[in-house]
């Protein structure tokens, strides 16, 4: 078979829908991961043959796209920041939002050796990048999921990276002071849960679940944040839409004020960051 006719095979085999709203540019990125070479290549030379190991692979993952798993978890990565990250069915997918979270955290004003903590680490996307791009933070994170952590482990071993990982529940049990508190909690409400596009559904629930109004997890680290955080330090969360009000108000009611309330592309208030009052 030739690549213009894969990606022919791909169009026609993938649901144009939510989660796959250009089949043939989704057919393209599968087969040129597949193959593992550009998606230029592809370009370039319409009329290569592929081999049948790569179309076979192909064929297996345009299935199992089309039945609603994410990309990422058919390759095994995803990038985040112009990084790879290792990612299975263990951890959430890092999402484009999140890359906001970093850029707002990258922009605080912080000692060069400043204590940083990542709340729910996840894949370790959040605090694997912020110890590449500040190698003299000393960074741990936290997880209640064991599988979650060894995806994070490998990811901050493939960056090479120092980064102390702990299981846990939140924050709890963790010695202050931190400089920067930086977290990505589930924020869905469990109502919201069966409306999400079917990619979704691939994801961890408890990465997902923010229990009734979304803001269980997050209403419990921003009531923590006090004790946690030195006098001029900061935290910096991901918010779900129409969140960012409420947030501002659970963390007046614990002392912090709002510094920063940062929208995402789409133009919702996706990162809110408190400081000590
Ligand atoms: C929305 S995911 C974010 C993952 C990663 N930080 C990211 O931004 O891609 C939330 C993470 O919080 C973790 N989590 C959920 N409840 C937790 C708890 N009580 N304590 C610590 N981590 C928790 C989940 O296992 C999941 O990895």
């Amino acid at each position: 078979m030739t690549t213009q006719d894969a990606i022919a095979v791909g169009e026609r085999a993938l649901p144009q829908r939510r989660g796959i709203p250009e089949p043939r540019r989704e057919a393209r990125w599968l087969l040129a991961r597949a193959w593992g070479v550009t998606e230029t290549e592809l370009l370039v030379h319409p009329e290569r043959e592929i081999p049948a190991a790569v179309e076979a692979r192909y064929r297996e993952w345009l299935e199992r796209r089309a039945a609603g798993e994410p990309a990422e978890h058919l390759t095994g990565s995803c990038r985040f920041l112009g990084r790879d990250f290792a990612v299975s069915p263990a951890v959430l997918v890092p999402r484009p939002e999140t890359e906001l979270l970093v850029e707002v955290a990258l922009e605080l004003p912080l000692p060069p050796t400043a204590r940083v903590l990542d709340v729910g680490t996840g894949s370790g996307c959040i605090a694997v990048t912020l110890a590449a791009e500040r190698p003299g933070w000393r960074i741990a994170a936290v997880d209640a999921s064991p599988a979650a952590l060894e995806i994070a482990r490998t990811n901050a071993s493939s960056h090479r990276v120092e980064i102390a990982f702990h299981e846990g529940d939140l924050a709890t049990g963790f010695e202050p002071p931190w400089d920067l508190v930086v977290a990505n909690l589930p924020y869905i409400p469990t109502a919201a849960l069966e409306d999400l596009p079917i990619e979704v559904g691939f994801d961890p629930t408890d990465a997902l679940d923010g229990g009734a109004d979304g803001l269980d997890l997050v209403r419990r680290l921003v009531a923590d944040l006090p004790r946690l955080l030195r006098s001029c330090g900061g935290a910096v969360l991901e918010l779900g839409e129409g969140q960012a009000d409420r947030v501002a108000e659970i963390a007046a009611a614990a002392g912090l004020g709002v510094a920063r309330r940062v929208r995402d592309a789409g133009g919702c208030e996706r990162v809110i960051a408190l400081q000590p009052r």
